[in-house]
C-alpha cells in the first residue's frame, strides 16, 4: 500500500483538478504544484497546511447555528475537498459525529432536495434499471472496496425518504472513513430509487428523486437482484452494506444475499452486536450473569429481533441451552407481547414468542392485550430495550416499576432521531434515582447522578460497523458472518472502561473510537480466519494487514503525469 508521503501521478490541471474532491488541496497546493498543474490566478497567493485550512473550516462550522446548516455545510466541504472534511472528522470525532450521521442525517435525508447540488454516489432509479452493469462499469468506480446501499424506505425512525435516502449511505460512508480508516475513493454510496410512498415529497416542486409510487413484490425483487449480480460480477470482493430498508425487506435481503457475496445489514448486525457489547459492559457492573438476565424489547422490528438474536446466542455460548436461552425474552411489537399462536406473526419473529403457559397467570391491565406495563410487571425484566420508533413509550410507570423489581435496571432507549427515543437519558436517571444503566440511540447531552454529571452512553453503530468494514475488507474475507459481528461484541465489551472501573462509563469515549475500531477489525479478521472465511495468516500477519489498511487524512505530494 502506497505511503501518505509518496507523490501521486496526476493527469488533471486547472479547474478539472480543482473540482476533484479526492485531489483538491484548496490553499494547501504548493508553489511547484501551482506552476505544474497551471493552478496560478485560479487559488489566492497565501499557500497554507492542512491543519490551518482544518482550523479555519472549525471555525467556520461553528459559526452556524443549527445542526442541519452544520450537515449542509460538511456535505459542501465533502464535495470540494474529501481530505479536508476527513482531518476535520477524524480529530474532532464527537462534535462531528451527531452532525455526519445520526441525529442530523436524520433531516438531512428529509431536506435532501433542498441541499442537492453535486453528484456523488450512484441514484440507480427504476426506469434505469437496465442501465445498472453499464453505469457500475465505469472505469471511475475501479477502486471501489465497500458499498452501502439504501432505497430509502426506512430512514432511521423517520419512514420513506424516497431519494433523499441517499443522505444515509453517504453519511455512513464517512464513519468507515473517519472511524475506520477505509480510503474515500474506495467507498461508494448507493440509492436504489425505486420511488415514493411519501404524499409529501411525490407533491413537493423541489423533490430529487423519481415520481412514482413504489415499486414493490417481484418487481421490487427483480430490481435488487440485477444489483447484487452485477456487484458481486464487477467487484468480486466488495463489501455491500444494506441499511434503512423496510423490515419487511430488511431481513428477506440479508438472508437472500449473504451466502453470495460479502453483505451485511448494519440495522440488524451492527445494532445487535452494539447492542450486546454494551450490555455484555453492563452486567459487568450489575454483577448478575448475563444467563440470568430477563429481557424485555419493545419493537420487535429488524433491529429488535437481531439484537435479541446475538443476546440469545451470547447466552448459549455462556451455556444455556436454546430453548430455555429464548424464554428469557419477552419481545413487545405494535399488537403487544408476541405470544405462541398470535395473528399476523412475522417470520423472523416467531424464535421470540413466548409460551402462552409461561403469560397464563399473568395480571393485565386490559384483559385480552399483554403491553409493556404488563410485561414490566409480571416478567420482572432486568434489561429494557427499545427498538419501536415511538417516543416516550418508556413511561415513568413502566421505568418506575422495573425499577422496583430490579436494583440496576439496564435500559437502551434505542430508537433514532433525538425525536423517537423511547425516553430521554434525564428521565431514566429520574425514574430511577439515578440506579439505571443507560445506553441509548441518539447522543444525549451528561445527566446528573449523586450531584455528579455524568456522560450518557450512546449504543452507536458506529462503535461497530467501520470496525467490522475495515476487518473485512483487510482480510479479504469472502463472507460477512454471525460469528464475525459476535467477536466484535466482545471486543467492544472488552475495551469498555467499566471492565476496569465500575463507575466508569460504559462504552469508550468517542474520541478514542478509531482505536476500537482497529481493535474489533483485528477481532473480525480473526474471526473470519477461524471460521476459513478468510487465508490464514499469524496474528502479527494480521494486525498489519489491518494497519495498512487504515488511512489518515493528509495531502501527498503531486506530480505531474508524463503526456
Ligand atoms: P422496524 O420498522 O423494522 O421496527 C420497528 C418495530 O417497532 C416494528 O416491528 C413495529 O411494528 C414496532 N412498533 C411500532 N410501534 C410500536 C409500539 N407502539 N409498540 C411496540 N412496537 C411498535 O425498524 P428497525 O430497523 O427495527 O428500527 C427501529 C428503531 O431503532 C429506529 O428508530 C432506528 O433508528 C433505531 N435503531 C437504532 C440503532 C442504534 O441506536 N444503535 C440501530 C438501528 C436502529
Amino acid at each position: 500500500m502506497a505511503r501518505d508521503t509518496d507523490p501521486l501521478e496526476i493527469g488533471l490541471t486547472g479547474f478539472d483538478l480543482l473540482n476533484q474532491p479526492m485531489l483538491n488541496k484548496g490553499t494547501a497546493f504548493s508553489e511547484e504544484e501551482r506552476d505544474a498543474f497551471d493552478l496560478h490566478g485560479l487559488l489566492p497567493p497565501h499557500i497554507g497546511s492542512l491543519e490551518e485550512q482544518a482550523a479555519r473550516r472549525l471555525a467556520a462550522l461553528r459559526s452556524y447555528q443549527t445542526p442541519f446548516q452544520k450537515y449542509a455545510f460538511l456535505r459542501d466541504l465533502q464535495d470540494a475537498n474529501e481530505t479536508l472534511l476527513y482531518k476535520l472528522l477524524v480529530h474532532n470525532v464527537e462534535e462531528m459525529l451527531p452532525l455526519v450521521y445520526t441525529p442530523t442525517v436524520g433531516e438531512g435525508c428529509q431536506r435532501f432536495s433542498e441541499i442537492w447540488h453535486k453528484p456523488r454516489g450512484l441514484f440507480l432509479s427504476f426506469p434505469n434499471r437496465h442501465r445498472i452493469a453499464e453505469i457500475l462499469a465505469h472505469p471511475r468506480y475501479d477502486g471501489v472496496r465497500a458499498i452501502v446501499v439504501s432505497d430509502g424506505e426506512r430512514i432511521l425512525g423517520l419512514g420513506d425518504q424516497g431519494a433523499g435516502g441517499m443522505g444515509i449511505p453517504i453519511g455512513k460512508l464517512s464513519l468507515y472513513t473517519a472511524i475506520g480508516g477505509i480510503h474515500p475513493s474506495g467507498a461508494l454510496p448507493i440509492l436504489l430509487d425505486l420511488g415514493t410512498d411519501n404524499q409529501a415529497l411525490l407533491s413537493n416542486p423541489i423533490y430529487i428523486g423519481w415520481r412514482h409510487e413504489r415499486v414493490r413484490g417481484q418487481a421490487y425483487d427483480d430490481f435488487v437482484e440485477t444489483l447484487v449480480s452485477a456487484v458481486a460480477k464487477r467487484w468480486p470482493h466488495v463489501l455491500l452494506q444494506f441499511e434503512d430498508f423496510a423490515g419487511s425487506n430488511a431481513g428477506r435481503l440479508l438472508e437472500r444475499y449473504r451466502d453470495r457475496l460479502c453483505t451485511f445489514n448494519d440495522d440488524i448486525q451492527g445494532t445487535a452486536a452494539v447492542a450486546a457489547g454494551t450490555l455484555l459492559s453492563a452486567i459487568n457492573v450489575t454483577g448478575t450473569k448475563l444467563t440470568e438476565q430477563r429481557i424485555a424489547l419493545l419493537g420487535a422490528g429488524a433491529a429488535g429481533i437481531g439484537i435479541c438474536s446475538m443476546i440469545r446466542q451470547a447466552m448459549v455460548d455462556a451455556g444455556l441451552g436454546l430453548p430455555e436461552a429464548q424464554s428469557r425474552f419477552y419481545a413487545v411489537d405494535i399488537n403487544g407481547l408476541l405470544v405462541e399462536g398470535m395473528a399476523d406473526l412475522r417470520a423472523m419473529q416467531t424464535p421470540f414468542v413466548q409460551k402462552k403457559s409461561a403469560v397464563a397467570g399473568w395480571r393485565l391491565e386490559q384483559p385480552g392485550r399483554i403491553g409493556l406495563l404488563d410485561v414490566v410487571a409480571n416478567a420482572k425484566p432486568t434489561v429494557l430495550i427499545g427498538v419501536s420508533t415511538q417516543p416516550g413509550t418508556f413511561t415513568e410507570t413502566i421505568i418506575k416499576t422495573m425499577a422496583r423489581n430490579c436494583e440496576r435496571p439496564v435500559i437502551f432507549p434505542l430508537s433514532n432521531p433525538t425525536a423517537r427515543a423511547e425516553a430521554t437519558a434525564a428521565d431514566l436517571m429520574k425514574w430511577t434515582e439515578g440506579r439505571a444503566l443507560i445506553g441509548t440511540g441518539s447522543p444525549f447531552p451528561p445527566v446528573e447522578r449523586n450531584g455528579k454529571k455524568i456522560p450518557v452512553d450512546q449504543t452507536n453503530n458506529s462503535y461497530i460497523f467501520p470496525g467490522v468494514a475495515l476487518g473485512v475488507i483487510a482480510s479479504r474475507a469472502r463472507r460477512v458472518s454471525d460469528g464475525m459481528f459476535m467477536a466484535s461484541a466482545k471486543a467492544l465489551a472488552a475495551l469498555s472502561p467499566a471492565a476496569k472501573d465500575k463507575e466508569a462509563r460504559l462504552m469508550p469515549p468517542l474520541d478514542e473510537i478509531r482505536a476500537v475500531s482497529v481493535a474489533v477489525a483485528i477481532a473480525v479478521a480473526r474471526q473470519a480466519q477461524a471460521e476459513g472465511l478468510a487465508e490464514t495468516t499469524t496474528p502479527e500477519a494480521l494486525k498489519q494487514m489491518v494497519l495498512d489498511h487504515v488511512w489518515e487524512p493528509a495531502y501527498r505530494p503531486y506530480i505531474r503525469k508524463p503526456g
